[in-house]
């Protein structure tokens, strides 16, 4: 959810009113993968690296995803919506663990759209942590080095409840990953849209979307 920054900087704003307005845009995404009858949809809110950004921005941010989960989540039952998150989320502020733990509980029997929210998420950080946990089963003596493959290893990961995503969309144009979902985009379609995230509405997602339609998947085949 790229470009808060910049919207609120072209109008003059604090970088938090772009998050704030970014937070909004959520809404519609939400909306418009319902209408697409998606079934996962991972927003990348807080990468493990933003804990780097001044002490302001990232106070303002953890309070601005507290108040959005205390406020939203009555509308995500309401949409069927399941909550998930997958990151270090023993990182987060003790409160904002609380709610979003809450929050969790509270959309666990939805059966619509899951959406994941990635927070004080890094790649490499889950792959670290995917070898961590491999290590610990073959010391328990529960799994023999010689069998894991490559679905063994996705069993480790904080994704291991979902499937890889067909589609990235990054918004404000930027040609680069931020160290998200590294092993799990392998044959992820991507879609790079100039617009900047608080301007990412519903006609946004429906044009990826169909621009992903008429694309062709060969893994690697011919
Ligand atoms: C990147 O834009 C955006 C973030 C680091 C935060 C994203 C957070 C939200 C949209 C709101 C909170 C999330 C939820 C789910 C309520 P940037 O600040 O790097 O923008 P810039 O590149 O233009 O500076």
């Amino acid at each position: 959810m790229d470009g808060n920054g910049r919207w609120a900087k072209e109008r003059g704003l604090p970088r938090i009113k772009g998050h704030e307005k970014g937070a909004d845009a959520v809404k519609a995404c939400v909306e418009g993968c319902g209408d697409l009858r998606i079934e996962f949809l991972t927003l990348y809110a807080f990468s493990a690296e933003n804990w780097q950004r001044p002490k302001s921005e990232v106070l303002a941010l953890m309070n601005l995803l507290e108040r959005f989960l205390k406020e939203k989540t009555p509308e995500l039952i309401e949409k069927n919506v399941r909550l998930q998150a997958i990151g270090r989320l023993t990182d987060l502020p003790e409160a904002c663990q609380k709610q979003l733990h809450k929050s969790i509980e509270q959309t666990a029997h939805n059966h619509g759209l899951t959406l994941i929210l990635a927070l004080s998420y890094g790649g490499r950080l889950e792959i670290v942590d995917g070898i961590k946990s491999l290590l610990h089963e073959i010391e328990q003596g529960h799994i023999d080095p010689a069998m894991i493959d490559v679905e063994m290893f996705s069993k480790h990961l904080y994704t291991r409840y979902y499937p890889d995503p067909d589609l990235l969309i990054r918004t404000s144009g930027e040609m680069r990953i931020s160290n998200f979902l590294l092993w799990q985009l392998s044959y992820t379609e991507m879609y790079v849209t100039p617009k900047l995230w608080p301007d990412f509405g519903k006609e946004d997602l429906f044009e990826a979307v169909n621009e992903f339609s008429r694309r062709q998947r060969r893994y690697g085949g011919v």
